[in-house]
Parts: structure tokens; sequence; C-alpha cells
């Protein structure tokens, strides 16, 4: 679809999709725009041939923007602006190399995400789906002792790996349900960690002594595949594992080990490897297990701020204004 806009209208909203600009000339207020008009990821092909001479590029973290992509648009491209704080789909390295800028949209969707990771925290350790279950199926027969039992945050020790924006805000949502105390790791100490009375461990020292270990990182080289064998056999046998943060984070054949074995009492994701998990694939059978499709800032006021944002950024790109969330390569 093609339409065209005002490139310096404050009001502009993206649809999800891809959205490329060309021929935009900072001395005129509009742009021409090629739009992937779906919720569906822009098949590969079709954004190579869309993305030709575009000045901008406006993507999801569905889309890997590489090598690839950044010689398919040509010279031209001198912005990409992606809806989503993580980055780790952009070819980071050629990117800059090519004098390429960068937005994303930080701050905007930090209260949906830690909500999204206080729920998911709550319906692993307290087994929701397993219970919802039961009443649909007639498995509940009464009120029994020590069924569904599961794990309460009072009087816990919660652990949170990378206490950036979102860890930061998980540990303010957490603290109130009487957890007694708040450890994280990460590259060095925080000095907003005193707000939550947060003390920065050694990642082994979290990890022994945590009953919530909580990954909100970004993921790096330094992140990838972090949650493996090792990882998982210093964790308690009562603890329970979250991430929100990327599925290539953890390595999903030594979680399944970890969990089916026992070695971790139980698993909540909403982050897998690959997105989406097949229906088939053997975490989905684990009733230790929940499983959510990627919806850590899924609020719809919350999406509506990303679009306009990534908007904004896209058009800042192009008149080559300053950007309202820039990053900084
Ligand atoms: P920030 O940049 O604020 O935080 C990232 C944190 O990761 C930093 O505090 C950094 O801490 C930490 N980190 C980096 N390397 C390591 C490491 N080796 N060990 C431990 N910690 C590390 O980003 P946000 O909080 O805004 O977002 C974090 C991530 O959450 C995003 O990159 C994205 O992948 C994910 N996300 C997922 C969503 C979902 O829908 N599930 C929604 C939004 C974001 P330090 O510098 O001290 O090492
Ligand atoms: C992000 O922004 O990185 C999330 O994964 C989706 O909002």
């Amino acid at each position: 679809a093609r339409a065209t806009g005002s490139a310096r209208c404050p009001g502009v909203t993206a649809v999800p999709g891809q959205v490329h600009t060309e021929d935009p000339d900072s001395q005129r207020s509009e742009c021409k725009l090629s739009v992937w008009d779906s919720d569906e990821p822009v098949p590969r092909a079709e954004l190579l041939k869309q993305v030709e001479g575009a000045h901008g590029l406006l993507c999801l973290l569905s889309d890997r923007i590489d090598a690839e992509v950044l010689d398919a648009a040509g010279p031209n491209l001198k912005v990409i602006s992606t809806m989503s704080v993580g980055f780790d789909h952009l070819a980071i390295d050629e990117i800059k190399k090519r004098g390429i800028r960068v937005g994303y949209t930080p701050d905007v969707l930090t209260d949906a995400t830690a909500e999204l990771t206080v729920a998911l925290l709550l319906a692993t350790a307290r087994r929701l789906p397993e219970g919802i279950q039961e009443v649909k199926s007639g498995g509940w027969s009464s009120w029994k002792p020590l069924w569904l039992c599961g794990y309460g945050l009072s009087g816990s020790t919660v652990g949170v790996i990378g206490l950036g924006r979102i860890g930061l805000a998980i540990a303010r949502r957490l603290k109130p349900f009487g957890v007694k105390r708040l450890l994280y790791s990460g590259r060095q100490p925080k000095p907003q960690a005193g707000e939550v009375e947060g003390e920065h461990v050694p990642l082994d020292a979290l990890l022994c002594e945590s009953d919530f270990v909580v990954v909100s990182c970004s993921l790096t080289p330094d992140t990838q595949g972090l949650c493996n064998k090792d990882f998982f056999s210093k964790m308690k046998n009562t603890a329970v594992f979250i991430n929100t943060s990327r599925g290539a984070v953890v390595n999903q054949e030594d979680l399944l080990e970890a969990l089916a074995s026992g070695q971790i009492a139980a698993a909540g994701l909403d982050v897998t490897t690959p997105e989406p998990l097949p229906t088939d694939h053997p975490l989905l059978r684990l009733s230790n297990c929940v499983v959510l499709p990627h919806i850590g800032s899924a609020t719809i006021s919350t999406r509506g701020v990303m679009a306009e944002l990534t908007a904004q950024n896209l058009l800042c790109g192009l008149t080559g204004d300053a950007m309202p969330s820039e990053l900084q390569l």
C-alpha cells in the first residue's frame, strides 16, 4: 500500500508492519510510504524488494535487519526505527559502519513488561494454568490439603538478572509482596538499586540463594545461552525461573532437562526460541512450564505509544532532527 503523510506531523501513528520512506527531503514536509499492511511479518523477499532505495525503515523485532537488508536498501538508508526496546535483531556493527541512525522504544513499555513479568511469575509459582485446566476438565474433586500447592513470594529471596529499566520495575513491584532479599547480577552495581534494597552479587551467589530467578537482561553475545545446564544446576530444587528478556538467553534443551528432572521447580517464559514455539515442543508438555507468546508489552495503550514513538523516531531520523529515543551506537 502506498500513502503520503506529513513528515513533520507529530501525531503520525505507524501501524504495525513495515514502512519505508522514499525520497524524503528535509525541506519538504511529505514522504512516500510503502507499507506492509498486515499484522503478520513481512516475507523476507518482500522486505528485500521494498526496501530498495529507501531512506528510512520502520521494523519490528521479528524482522532481521542484517547486511543483506542493508545492501538491498542501498546508500540512501539513513534511519532504522524499530518498534521495540530490544535491538538484538539489528546488525548493529553493520548499521554503525554505514552511518545509519537507529530509533527504538525504551521506557514506554517498561511498566507493561514489568507487570506481565509479575503476572507470569505468580501464574507459574502458584500453578494457575494447571488449576484452571483442572476446573475445566473435572479434575477438581474437592479441597485437598496438598493439591496444587506452589511457592509464595512472602519471605522469599528474588534474584534479578539485569537490573535495567525493566528489571528495576519488576523489583519495585515484587518488593511489596513481602520479598525478604532482592539480589541482582549484572556488569556493575546500579545506584538505583537502593530503592529496592537490591544487593549486587555474583551470578553464582544469586543462583544458589534465590527462590525466584527473573531474567530481564538484554540479549548480547555475553548473555546468549547464559541460562544453561551449569546455571540451572546451581539453582535450588524449589526455585522458579522466569524469563521475559529474549529466548536465546536460555539453552532450552538444558531448561527442559532441569524441569523434567526436578532440578528446578518450574519455569515461566514469555520468550522462546523459536517464536512461535512449535505446538509439539516438549516444553509444552510439562505441567511445570508456563509459556506465553511474547506479550510483555502487550497492553493497548503501550502498543499505541510504542507505535507513535517509532514513527516519531523515523521522521526525525529522516529530517535530521533529534529523535525522541535514539539508540547511541
Ligand atoms: P536495559 O538496557 O535498561 O536493561 C538491560 C540490562 O541488561 C542492563 O541493566 C544490563 O545491566 C543487563 N545486562 C547486560 N549484560 C548483562 C549480563 N552479562 N549479565 C547480567 N545483566 C546484563 O533494557 P530494558 O530493561 O529496557 O529491556 C531489557 C530487555 O527486555 C530488552 O533488551 C528486551 O530484550 C526485553 N524485553 C522483552 C519484552 C517482552 O515482551 N517480553 C518487552 C520489552 C523488553 P549491566 O549493564 O549492569 O550489565
Ligand atoms: C521489545 O520491545 O523488545 C519487546 O520484546 C516487545 O515489546
